[in-house]
């Protein structure tokens, strides 16, 4: 890993208050990146060189008031992190339209109004820049109940290719992560009102284990340096295994007879 190509630019993480978002902050922080976290909540720990702001990624006139006080403060962002994303469940016909469009305005709205926040600064700029957005597996599969998650995170896979080739000759790379399950509130929420079971999960991942916040961070850490300066418009699934498996059985020889 390329500890110095981070230092010193500027990095907006958006959900940067806990899970992911806080993994992946920590995590450039410790190369030396300046970390800006846009989040509706609290910080669950404060991180120390994390500057949190109030931002909500649904919202066009809260996202411009983010990058307005990234400009007053400092020099304007090289890597966005479009991370921020809650999760609805329910069947179509069964879920409300509501629901279905807080999802589609978190994941896929906050992707498009960040990304437009950021990318004619990073021109402006034209020191390019890398922006990497969270998709996740579910993404590629037909998960019953995740119908506006399923497809905000497609349409994040989508647009990611789509803005990748729209700035590629400006030095800005545009990929995204998809994350199988990890360990967050996130999951621990589907945890406890039942609509995930940690047996039904695990079972399904070869690795036999769900993802630690850190080993999706490093990811995200690898997209945005320039260590992965010829890599764009891709999606690189950190899943244990989860979407290539074939059959749902370990081979017996690690020592079960
Ligand atoms: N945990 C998993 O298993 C998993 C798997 C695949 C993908 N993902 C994706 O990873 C990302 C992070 O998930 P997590 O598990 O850390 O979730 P989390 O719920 O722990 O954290 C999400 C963060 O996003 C913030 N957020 C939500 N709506 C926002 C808004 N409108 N504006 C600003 N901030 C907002 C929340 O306040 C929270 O801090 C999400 O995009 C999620 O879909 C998670």
């Amino acid at each position: 890993m390329d500890q110095t190509s981070l230092a010193g630019r500027t990095a907006v993480v958006t959900g940067g208050a806990r899970g992911i978002g806080d993994a992946i902050a920590l995590s450039l922080l410790e190369v030396g990146a300046r970390v800006v976290s846009f989040d509706k909540i609290t910080p669950v720990a404060r991180r120390e060189g994390v500057r949190y702001l109030e931002v909500d990624v649904t919202d066009e006139a809260s996202v411009a008031e983010g990058f307005a006080v990234i400009d007053k403060e400092g020099e304007a962002p090289r890597i966005l992190v479009n991370n921020a994303g809650i999760q609805r469940v329910g069947l179509v016909g069964r879920m409300s339209f509501a629901d279905w469009s807080a999802v589609m305005a978190t994941h896929l709205n906050g992707f498009f109004l960040c990304a437009s926040q950021a990318v004619p600064r990073m021109i402006e700029l034209g020191k390019g820049g890398a922006i990497v957005s969270i998709a996740s597996t579910a993404a590629f599969v037909g998960l019953p109940g995740r119908g506006p998650y399923s497809a905000a995170k497609a349409g994040i896979t989508s647009l990611t290719r789509v803005l990748a080739v729209e700035v590629a000759q400006l030095g800005i790379r545009v990929n995204a992560v998809a994350p199988g399950f990890t360990r967050t509130q996130l999951i621990q929420q589907a945890l406890d009102d039942g609509s995930l079971q940690e047996g039904w999960m695990v079972e399904r991942v070869p690795m036999r284990r769900l993802a630690k916040p850190d080993e999706i961070a490093r990811v995200v850490r690898f997209l945005a340096s320039d260590d992965s300066s010829y890599i764009t418009g891709h999606t690189i699934v950190a899943d244990g295994g989860w979407t290539i498996q074939g059959v749902n059985q370990a081979p017996d020889w690690l020592g079960k007879k």
